[in-house]
């Protein structure tokens, strides 16, 4: 045990989870009913994903849970965050036929986690919409709010009895900009400066619908939270001295956590500069009205529906303002350069730069702009690619110099933070990178006839944390 351990002291009842979710673990595609969603369709074709891999089999853990569950017990989890795969519960989407395997699927997962101790966080939706609803439409289709609040009602009636924190969606950022814009996601679409702002939109009502379902009817009878999880890098002025770079850290903090945040936290609307900014690209292009949609008066109001604040942090930036040509879609709206200080190191892929004072820093500015709300957060983690390493000691590292600043910023910034997931529990599919990139506390070897699960010494030692922290805790 090294010495910072014992400046890793969280308040008592921190949930100390691990995090994964349905497409990425579960395989079972096509098993006992299970409808296809869209990333069995995305993957199915060519040249999507690394060397065309796909969720079919993962780790399997629709036939294997009871290998997770071990795992579970191993690390001395109290929290373990899963998301339902929608499309095995409501194969076509919606509740006209209900897949009662689907159904007995999850309510063994959760009777499980809770006869070991472990509370279940669940989310409803991550990523895999399913594909006959995609058919209709999608996310870019205003009824897909009527749709995902049924789903959710359906969710809350067969399993709320039990699950007490909800996540509805997760990352509607990078599901709008990597399936909306980007074309590197599932649903592959690549409309620039459009769909995207539609498809968040979309979410957000969809969102704010079943959280209000929650509030009126299920709430009083199952005492439970309901929240998204939203991804958010943490941005930094280039030359803090500057303050066209601080403002473009201001910006790049306001398109990609305030877009979410600001209607649900602040005002019930798009942060004012993203507003401005996609108007008068829209404008300079010689559309009649922004891109960005609005929030209309007769629907469910936004504002207020999160029981907490969701957060979902890997990596930071170094920005200033952008100066090429304005291109059309986000990343012109935007306008903003970034870069990785070289002094935080790249681990695994090349976007996660390794800055955990930086998450420090975000929980700073999320109490300061949101007004000091509890949070979670969801997903945090390191990655590996290449030869694998059981003795991961940089990830080792990684997980207690994280740890330490989320202490601090709850004992010196007074952040209110209630829990922390490590994503994740098992190396598991990670989306277009495929099996190449392991965020596992747990190494799961992918060629074994039963993906055996073995525990990388990060793994080890995030138990030993946990352990140590509830005895502190309790003394
Ligand atoms: C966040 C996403 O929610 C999760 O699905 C993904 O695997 C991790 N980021 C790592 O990229």
């Amino acid at each position: 045990m090294l010495a910072d351990d014992q400046d890793i002291i969280m308040p008592s009842n921190f949930a100390w989870g691990a995090a994964t979710s349905a497409y990425q673990i579960e395989g079972g595609w096509d098993a006992d009913g299970r409808g296809p969603s869209i990333w069995d369709t995305f993957c199915h074709k060519k040249g999507k994903v690394f060397q065309d891999q796909s969720g079919d089999v993962a780790c399997d853990s629709y036939h294997l849970w009871e290998e997770d569950l071990k795992c579970i017990q191993q690390l001395g989890l109290t929290h373990y965050r899963l998301s339902l795969s929608w499309s095995r519960l409501l194969p076509d989407g919606t509740t006209r036929r209900i897949n009662q395997k689907g159904v007995s699927y999850y309510n063994r997962v959760i009777n499980d986690l809770l006869a070991n101790g472990v509370s279940p966080m669940v989310t409803l939706h991550h990523f895999d919409l399913p594909q006959a609803l995609q058919a209709q439409g999608g996310w870019q289709s205003p009824q897909i709010a009527d749709l995902f609040d049924s789903y959710a009602q359906f969710c809350f009636q067969t399993f709320g009895d039990r699950v007490k924190l909800w996540l509805t969606i997760n990352e509607p950022y990078i599901y709008a900009k990597f399936g909306h814009e980007d074309g590197c996601h599932a649903p592959g679409l690549d409309q620039p400066g459009v769909s995207l702002y539609l498809a968040g939109h979309n979410m957000l009502r969809a969102h704010a619908r079943a959280w209000h379902s929650y509030d009126a009817l299920y709430r009083p009878t199952q005492g439970g939270q309901v929240s998204l999880a939203l991804f958010s890098d943490w941005a930094e002025a280039h030359d803090p001295s500057s303050a066209l770079d601080v403002a473009a850290a201001e910006r790049y903090m306001a398109f990609v956590l305030g877009w979410f945040a600001w209607p649900i936290f602040v005002n019930g609307d798009y942060p004012p500069e993203m507003k401005a900014r996609v108007e008068a690209a829209s404008r300079a292009q010689g559309l009649p009205s922004s891109r960005l949609p609005t929030f209309s008066k007769e629907e469910p109001r936004i504002l207020g529906t999160a029981d907490f604040f969701a957060l979902n942090y890997y990596t930071s930036r170094r920005v200033w303002p952008g100066s090429g040509p304005a291109k059309i879609g986000f990343e012109g709206d935007l306008e903003v350069e970034r870069d990785i200080d070289p002094a935080w190191p790249v681990c695994g892929n090349s976007w996660l730069a390794v800055f955990p004072e930086g998450l420090r820093k975000l929980l700073k500015y999320i109490k300061d702009k949101f007004g000091n709300p509890t949070v979670y957060i969801t997903e945090n983690g390191f990655s590996q690619v290449g030869p694998v390493e059981i003795e991961d000691a940089r990830r080792c590292r990684f997980f207690r110099d994280t740890l330490l600043q989320v202490s601090k910023a709850i004992h010196e910034e007074g952040a209110d933070v209630r829990g922390y997931f490590a994503w994740s529990l098992l190396d598991n599919f990670e989306w277009a990178d495929g099996y190449r990139v392991r965020f596992g506390l747990y190494h799961v070897d992918f060629a074994h006839p039963r993906l055996k699960r073995t525990p990388y010494r990060s793994g080890r030692e995030y138990a030993q944390l946990i352990a140590q922290n509830k005895t502190s805790a309790r003394s």
